[in-house]
């Protein structure tokens, strides 16, 4: 850097020395910081993926796995509980990267809050409705019954069984996301990017706060209420070769409420061996701790199911992904974009339909074939975790490319001008009924500032004691006790000192009587219910920067052989005793039996080739049941083909190629597949 710095003041000097007009010394010079701002990008984007980083330690230790990372001591990238309050999601600082811009947040503490269903104003949101109170719950005259009922339904959810009660109406998940983007502000005026309950950027101005975090930095010192942001600024244009504009970078944690149920067992515990040898937890114990972090499986069928190929490289698209592109940009639910930069329309896997690139997605299908021969295309360069919407807000800074087409008289520039933003999964969220029921009948008081919300506390005299002069004179939203403390009882499990709810707490219900009550917003776990057990209602599922590193390939690759020795010894050099692993000692290599499809070339016209694709278990149960299943090739002589497969023969053992790239037999002549069984 020192040596860049020296190198600017000698073309500077050397500039002057030889009357070079000033502004094409500052256009230079722009250039090159606009330069290197890239090569930080490109550099962070090729050691890892989009991800959370790391959270703040506070606490020290003999081993580096005492000391948190993308885990905190508290939780997954800081995640805790303000349960009383009604919408908000307890989650600390953390630093991130999003498409190689690396930032730390303050401390987040989100709302239940999606992006406007109306309007497209830039940052407009709406609150999520949260999910009815079962019918059945609210028939039952007597508190006690309601309690009861209320604990069959969570014992529903809990052991996913929905024959006497169909809990899946009335839990309903939402996807809370990370979203980044460089924006445009034309004054120096500080843009909350969302709301909290709780926090606020302690700042009057970008500048200001860069100040702070600058001071921070060089200090060591902390905000108490961990309120400064450290968000980069780059300048993004240079308006007529020298008038430099300016990018901040701002994100913002919103959710969206998933359109289909989606199962909790779709959702798996991820083994971060490091976290839980911060507290020596075995995996059952992780589990029940706010540090657990959890993978969604690729496809919408349980992990249970898929045991034996639960590790597999997935074709392309996974589970994942349907869930994200039904989140939009920040042109909110109405966002409609097309993305034909290079003259290219971007498609989904199906053929002739346009993707609508204003939600967030990773993976697009370009309309020509690459050198590669790859329709499918994935955004970023090789960052897994990037999904990326399209947008039309004049706050995101823009960016041009000009792209000619043809030669001499011919020739045809286009200038293309988009602005892009970005994100990753933060967790699910299983919102419950708890949100709305009220047994007692306590007034719920809205805002906590509102006059109405002010006589629930009267300035401090009223603490939640068990007297009518102290206990709380109904509710507000951020003393929101409406569950009778009597719904849980015993085990705790896993409390932070960040948490701000009690486990039971005096609230005079409508007719003024004290009700001991406990708070009803959402929690990680659930305390013990009775009959029922801890109950999870957060699944952490944010990737991990570090995972696009290949160290952190290799040691995964070490750690899966290592912690399962019955499964993968066979990668071993030697076993324990001594020997080398022999093959067929590892009978369970039979449950990696996959059919190899093979693309036969007989017709193929012009250089003969191959190509293969494999049904896993799930293809063939699919195909079993008499429906067709659509693949991607292996890649041959530069290209490779989506085939449909439907079943054939007289007991459906066989295949037979229905659709190749959506024509009765593929362009190139392929008109047939075999089938081998292949170890
Ligand atoms: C850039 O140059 C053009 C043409 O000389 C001029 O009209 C325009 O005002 C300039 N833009 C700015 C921001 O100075
Ligand atoms: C509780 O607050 C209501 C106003 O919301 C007020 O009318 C009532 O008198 C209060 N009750 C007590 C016991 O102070």
């Amino acid at each position: 850097m020192l040596l860049l710095n020296l190198g600017l003041i000698l073309l500077v000097r050397s500039c002057v020395a030889h009357n070079i007009p000033l502004h094409e010394t500052v256009n230079t010079l722009a250039k090159q910081l606009m330069m290197q701002q890239l090569m930080f990008e490109e550099r962070i984007r090729s050691e890892g993926d989009s991800g959370i980083k790391q959270c703040r330690i506070n606490n020290g230790g003999t081993k580096p796995y005492h000391m948190p990372s993308y885990s905190s001591k508290k939780g997954a990238a800081s995640c805790h509980d303000h349960s009383n309050h009604k919408r908000t999601l307890g989650m600390g600082e953390f630093e991130a990267v999003l498409n190689g811009v690396e930032f730390r947040t303050r401390h987040n503490d989100y709302l239940l809050r999606m992006p406007s269903r109306t309007s497209s104003e830039y940052h407009a949101t709406e609150d999520i409705p949260f999910p009815e109170v079962p019918p059945s719950v609210l028939a039952k005259k007597t508190v006690k019954g309601q309690i009861e009922e209320m604990q069959k339904y969570f014992k529903a959810f809990h052991t996913d069984y929905t024959y006497e009660r169909d809990y899946r109406k009335y839990f309903k998940p939402v996807l809370c996301y990370l979203e980044g983007a460089w924006t445009t502000d034309p004054d120096d005026i500080i843009t909350e990017p969302f709301k909290s309950d709780r926090n606020w950027l302690d700042a009057n101005s970008w500048e200001d706060l860069e100040q702070k975090i600058q001071f921070n930095a060089y200090t060591g010192r902390k905000s108490n209420l961990e309120n400064y942001a450290f968000l980069p600024r780059k300048i993004i244009e240079l308006v007529n070769g020298t008038i430099p504009v300016t990018a901040q970078w701002n994100y913002r944690i919103l959710c969206h409420p998933l359109k289909e149920f989606l199962n909790p067992n779709r959702l798996r515990l991820i083994d971060d061996v490091a976290t839980r040898m911060m507290f020596y937890n075995n995996v059952d114990q992780h589990l029940e701790s706010r540090r657990a972090r959890f993978q969604l499986n690729t496809k919408d069928t349980p992990w249970i199911n898929y045991k034996l190929y639960n590790d597999k490289m997935a074709q392309h698209r996974e589970l994942l992904d349907d869930l994200m592109e039904e989140i939009p940009g920040k042109d909110n639910y109405g966002a409609y974009h097309e993305d034909n930069v290079y003259g290219r329309k971007t498609h989904k896997l199906k053929i002739d339909y346009v993707k609508n690139v204003g939600y967030y997605h990773r993976w697009y299908q370009s309309d020509k074939k690459g050198p590669m021969g790859l329709l499918l295309r994935h955004r970023g360069f090789a960052d897994k975790n990037i999904f990326m919407a399209k947008t039309r807000q004049p706050n995101v800074a823009p960016i041009e490319v000009e792209d000619c087409k043809g030669k001499r008289s011919k020739r045809v520039c286009r200038t293309y001008r988009q602005r892009w933003t970005y994100a990753i999964p933060l967790e699910i969220v299983y919102m419950s009924p708890l949100l709305k029921w009220n047994p007692y009948d306590i007034p719920y008081k809205g805002d906590a500032s509102s006059p109405e919300g002010q006589t629930v506390e009267k300035g401090g005299k009223r603490n939640g004691g068990f007297t009518k002069a102290s206990a709380y004179n109904g509710t507000h939203n951020q003393l929101y006790y409406h569950t009778p403390a009597k719904f849980f009882e015993g085990r705790v499990v896993d409390v932070d000192k960040a948490d701000t709810y009690r486990a039971s707490t005096g609230v005079l219900d409508m007719h003024g009587i004290v009700r001991s009550m406990t708070s009803s917003g959402i929690r990680v776990l659930l305390p013990n219910i009775p009959n029922v057990g801890i109950v999870r209602q957060r699944y952490p599922i944010m990737p991990l920067h570090s995972e696009g590193s290949p160290i952190w390939k290799e040691l995964h690759a070490l750690k899966d052989i290592v912690m399962d020795m019955t499964k993968y010894g066979y990668m071993m050099k030697k076993l324990p005793n001594g020997k080398k692993p022999d093959l067929h000692d590892y009978l369970y290599l039979k449950d990696f039996v996959n059919t190899r499809i093979n693309l036969g070339y007989d017709l193929a016209n012009d250089t003969p080739h191959f190509h293969h694709f494999y049904l896993g278990e799930d293809e063939r149960a699919t195909l079993r049941s008499g429906q067709p299943v659509s693949m991607i090739t292996s890649v041959a002589n530069n290209h490779n083909h989506l085939v449909t497969v439907r079943p054939w023969g007289r007991n459906g053992g066989g295949y037979k190629m229905f659709r190749c790239d959506g024509e009765e037999i593929c362009w190139d002549g392929h008109s047939t597949i075999n089938k081998l069984y292949y170890h």
